[in-house]
């Protein structure tokens, strides 16, 4: 018998690192390998079994994670750092995004279309694709997962799961509620590891049929370089450095309470956080003081949690100090939070004088840092929101209904909001963005349908 050692983990609260929140044992590369195989094994069975079936799983499952979701958000809370309160919510949408894709089962997957010939029936079907591998962010280690694995399943698909090595204990406990659902074996399987040798191992094998992930850039372009040349589908979720314009003509209290919660909720860490805000010079100071006024309210470690590691606090402190050091002005926070010795707590950070050119305006900080920059006018704000190398998520701020009409129009995004933050997603409406966002089909609603099957034509000579 040959012995596995495997490497352990342990995890730590980023809100109080010297507390240690749980171990998690790594899989081995070899061990992932076989983890493939069996995947690819129980295909078959899985895509036989009936899509009323695999989506009454889901639905169990949703009643599960709901009757764990204490658990489950004190689990991610304490080892990623949202607030529980942030968690709750995030489990409650886990749940919901199950029960959509649960109906899924129950839906068509084709149509009968007409043939040129009267002896021929012509019809299409959606097929699953085999073993589906899902690369996962510890941002949202319920949803995110949730939103991928779901519909993955219910429409025949076989899954290898890697969570964030940052959320695993979440990603444990996720696959234990499937399980208790009543999921076969080796149909979801999770695989816990780093991305440099477990997540290199999915990119990899030919048993795997497509890669669906949500993270960084950098990440992103290697399993394009790995990937990109096979037939593999792949879908990407990148990065984000979302704008929010405020009109004159805008509710500017509701605009400036929107702008900060899009900045600073889950401590900036949303691929779709506000990053940057125009503001059109008639109403700049009024809406950066009332901008100041809505961060006053934050009570970090409170309302407002640590930000996930100790190298997102490091990376989120230098891109600070850069932007001061490019010459942008700050107004508010700046730096770690007082009084929070213990925790990788920073205060949420407001920059004014930000010209286009800085790194604050143009590249993501993931982390509770906005730019506000003064523009002449509508057209102004637009040409700047535009500028910029991503397009996932923006947001106008208008009572003018041609602008906001306008802005719907010409805003190169994927997500696009009126008088809203530009953060969030609803599991029946597809999500992602353009330019270096996103790659593949969208997810998520109707639309998670492109990515996890593929289309079978079927004619049938009746004569
Ligand atoms: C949201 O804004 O609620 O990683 C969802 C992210 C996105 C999901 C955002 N893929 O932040």
């Amino acid at each position: 018998m040959a012995i596995i050692t495997r490497a352990i983990r342990e995890q730590f609260n980023p809100a109080k690192p010297s507390e240690c929140v749980g171990q998690i044992e790594l899989i081995t590369t070899d061990e992932t390998k076989a983890v493939v195989v069996a995947a690819h094994a129980s295909f078959e069975n899985w895509k036989n079994t009936s899509p009323v079936a695999r989506g009454e799983i889901l639905r169990v499952t949703a009643d599960l994670l709901e009757q764990n979701i204490d658990i489950v958000a004190e689990t991610a809370s304490r080892e990623m750092g949202k607030t529980k309160n942030e968690m709750i919510g995030e489990v409650k949408r886990g749940a919901s995004i199950l029960r959509y894709f649960a109906q899924e089962g129950m839906r068509a997957t084709g149509e009968v279309l007409p043939s040129a010939s009267e002896t021929k029936i012509l019809y299409s079907m959606r097929v699953p694709l085999g073993v589906v591998a899902a690369i996962t962010p510890w941002n949202f280690p319920v949803a995110i997962p949730l939103w991928k694995i779901a519909p993955a399943l219910v429409y025949g698909n076989t899954v290898v799961w890697k969570p964030s090595i940052e959320a695993a204990l979440t990603g444990k406990l996720i696959g234990e509620l499937f399980e208790q659902a009543g999921m076969p074996k080796n149909v979801l399987n999770i695989v816990q590891g780093r991305g440099s040798s477990v997540g290199q191992v999915l990119l990899e094998a030919p048993e795997v049929k497509a890669i669906t992930f949500t993270g960084s850039n950098g990440v992103g372009q290697n399993i394009l370089n790995t990937a990109g040349h096979t037939n593999k589908k792949i879908q990407l979720e990148l990065g984000g450095k979302n704008a929010a314009i405020i009109l004159a003509d805008a509710d500017l209290n509701i605009a400036a309470k929107l702008t900060i919660e899009g900045a600073m909720k889950q401590t900036g860490q949303r691929c779709t956080a506000t990053s940057r805000v125009y503001v059109e010079e008639a109403v700049y100071e009024k809406v950066l003081e009332q901008l100041i006024v809505e961060a006053q309210k934050i009570e970090v470690g409170v309302t407002m949690g640590p930000v996930s590691s100790k190298g997102q606090y490091d990376n989120i402190l230098a891109a600070i100090e850069k932007a001061k050091t490019d010459g942008a002005q700050l107004v508010f926070g700046g730096g770690p939070t007082e009084g929070q010795s213990e925790g990788y707590f920073i205060d949420p950070t407001i920059f004014t004088n930000v010209t286009h050119d800085m790194a604050i305006a143009h590249e993501e900080v993931f982390g509770p840092v906005l730019a506000v920059i003064k523009v002449k006018d509508y057209e102004e704000a637009l040409q700047l929101s535009n500028d910029s190398q991503f397009g996932l998520s923006a947001s106008i701020y208008t009572s003018n209904i041609q602008k906001a009409f306008d802005f719907i129009n010409r805003s190169e995004v994927g997500l696009v909001q009126v008088n809203d933050e530009t953060g969030g997603a609803e599991p029946q409406a597809p999500f992602g963005g353009v330019k270096n966002s996103s790659t593949g089909a969208r997810e998520q609603g109707q639309a998670a349908k492109e990515f996890f099957t593929t289309m079978k034509t079927v004619t049938i000579n009746t004569k």
